[in-house]
């Protein structure tokens, strides 16, 4: 069976995620959804993980190709699992395919690390910059202090 989990890319936008998955927060807290998700990559949104459009506001700019080269084969029908890790990236397990911004260069990976925090320069990949710029989760910050 055929790759059925896709990752797209948007230019200076999202994560536009598709197909058989799930998503957790930093806490561990399943994100509800129906049918497709836009996961913040630029680290302003005020909802994270989910894009709220402060991608626009905040000024932020991204067009990537993602390398074919660096792919791995899959041929499972699974679920994809991606998880919030504390103020850093975002963690996918399960075969996915991630299209570039460009609509054409794709890969399949089973696990990437994706930039979250908009300051990657490897995007849409973790080059661990999150730490450089000391990026936070306010999402989850103010989620916390409400309990
Ligand atoms: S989350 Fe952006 S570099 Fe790691």
């Amino acid at each position: 069976m055929a790759v059925k989990n896709i990752i797209t890319v948007l230019k200076d936008g999202p994560l536009q995620v598709q197909g058989n998955f799930r998503v957790y927060n930093t806490i561990g807290e399943l994100v509800e959804y129906e049918g497709e998700m836009l996961l913040c990559r630029c680290g302003a949104s005020k909802n994270k993980p989910l894009c709220d459009g402060s991608h626009t506001e905040s000024g932020f700019t991204d067009s990537c190709i993602v390398d074919s080269s660096k792919g791995e084969t899959s041929e499972q029908a699974t679920v994809l699992v991606i998880s919030c890790r504390p103020d850093g990236m975002l963690v996918a397990k399960g075969p996915m395919i991630i299209v570039g911004t460009d609509g054409q260069s794709k890969v399949i990976r089973n696990k990437a690390a994706l930039c979250r925090c908009g300051a990657s320069r490897t995007k849409p990949f973790c080059d661990i910059s999150h730490k450089k710029i000391d990026f936070k989760d306010d999402a989850l910050l103010s989620k916390t202090e409400e309990q």
